[in-house]
């Protein structure tokens, strides 16, 4: 296929995956443009996985519509396949073989060979931080080194499209900063789609974020964005001296709908600290500070803005989705 490359690596159209007795993807529509680096977010369960799998051309859809760089998946699963990179959840390795021994046999299977071959094994092994373990047998590997070989694998044929099915699982800390500062350092080079379950490193490495339950999508859009629909709220984290009653009234004379809640204290020279939560998401931060420390009776000594963690995000969201569900429910419910 020649011509202009399409502007979206991925699109789906009302995907459908339906198991024996479980509808596992129920009507899932979206795009990831080129280059983007995009988390797909779900709880246990939601149908990330089988989302992923269909992506690849390993699995039939049910029905709806997906292309990977223009390419339709259901009809041209094998020339799809030359566009992905795709590490799999619990991905296999094979155990008695060494890493560059494997990288060799994946590229040639991806039909690389002779000078570039070597040329892409080298690139891989600088990219994933296994020089010092290329010539060693994968069996005898820890788990944040397969990881890193999987990876060096899923990237080596430089592929338009890498799909990362829980790539930190069961990993430690430095590995997962590791493999994030790997994410990081394809941005630009191809389209990213990872999903997780550790929400920090999703919000540090992607542009986007799709959030699906139960095989339907309930939000996407920048960790920002999302915070803002979902949350909808500034907060402010205030340390204060003095009666919490008193407190209360100057939050009230200065914006109604204003919630209060204590975080901590009062610690030893009489501060305690509070969570004041704006409805809206008004930059609050000025009013408040004159507010509190032209309070008589209160002492203000410290007061800044706390972002909500996308982990508050992902779950309002799915809370969201899960409440219209029962309403769906309730006319004449049966059981
Ligand atoms: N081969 C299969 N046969 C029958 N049902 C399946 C099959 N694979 C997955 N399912 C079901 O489809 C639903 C979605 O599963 P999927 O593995 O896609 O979820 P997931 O979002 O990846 O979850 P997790 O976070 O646990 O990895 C689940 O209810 C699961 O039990
Ligand atoms: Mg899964």
């Amino acid at each position: 296929m020649s011509g202009p490359a399409p502007e979206n690596t991925i699109e789906v159209q009302q995907l459908v995956k339906a198991y024996a007795g479980v509808t596992a993807v129920n009507g899932i529509s979206f795009t990831v443009r080129r280059g983007e680096v995009v988390g797909f977010l779900g709880p246990n369960g939601a149908g990330k996985s089988t989302t992923m799998r269909i992506l690849t051309g390993f699995l039939p859809a049910t029905s709806g519509f997906v292309s990977v760089c223009g390419v339709p998946v259901a009809s041209r699963p094998e020339d799809v396949k030359r566009h992905i990179g795709y590490m799999p959840e619990n991905n296999p390795l094979p155990e008695d073989v060494r890493v560059s021994e494997y990288l060799a046999f994946r590229g040639r299977l991806k039909e690389l060979s002779g000078k570039r071959l070597r040329t892409r094994i080298d690139t891989v092994v600088e990219l994933c931080d296994l020089k010092r373990i290329r010539h060693r047998i994968i069996g005898k590997l820890s788990k944040g080194m397969r990881q890193r070989v999987g990876i060096a694998e899923a990237v080596l044929a430089e592929p338009d499209l890498l799909i990362m099915d829980e790539p930190t699982i069961g990993l430690d800390p430095h590995q997962i900063i590791m493999i994030r500062d790997l994410i990081i350092g394809l941005r630009g080079r191809m389209s990213v789609i990872i999903s997780s379950h550790i929400l920090p490193e999703i919000e540090a490495t992607c542009d986007r974020v799709i959030i699906i339950n139960q095989g339907r999508l309930v939000a996407s859009g920048s960790p920002d964005d999302l915070r803002h629909e979902f949350l909808g709220r500034a907060n402010y984290r205030v340390e204060v001296a003095g009666e919490t009653e008193l407190l209360r009234g100057a939050l009230a004379a200065l914006r109604p709908g204003l919630a209060l809640d204590t975080v901590d204290g009062p610690d030893a020279q009489g501060f305690t600290t509070y969570e004041v939560a704006c409805p809206d998401s008004d930059d609050l931060g000025e009013p408040l500070v004159h507010a509190l420390a032209a309070t008589p009776g209160l002492r203000l000594r410290a007061c800044a803005r706390t972002e909500a963690s996308l982990e508050h995000v992902f779950l309002a969201a799915t809370r969201r989705s899960w409440d219209a569900t029962l309403e769906d429910k309730k006319p004449g419910q049966k059981t």
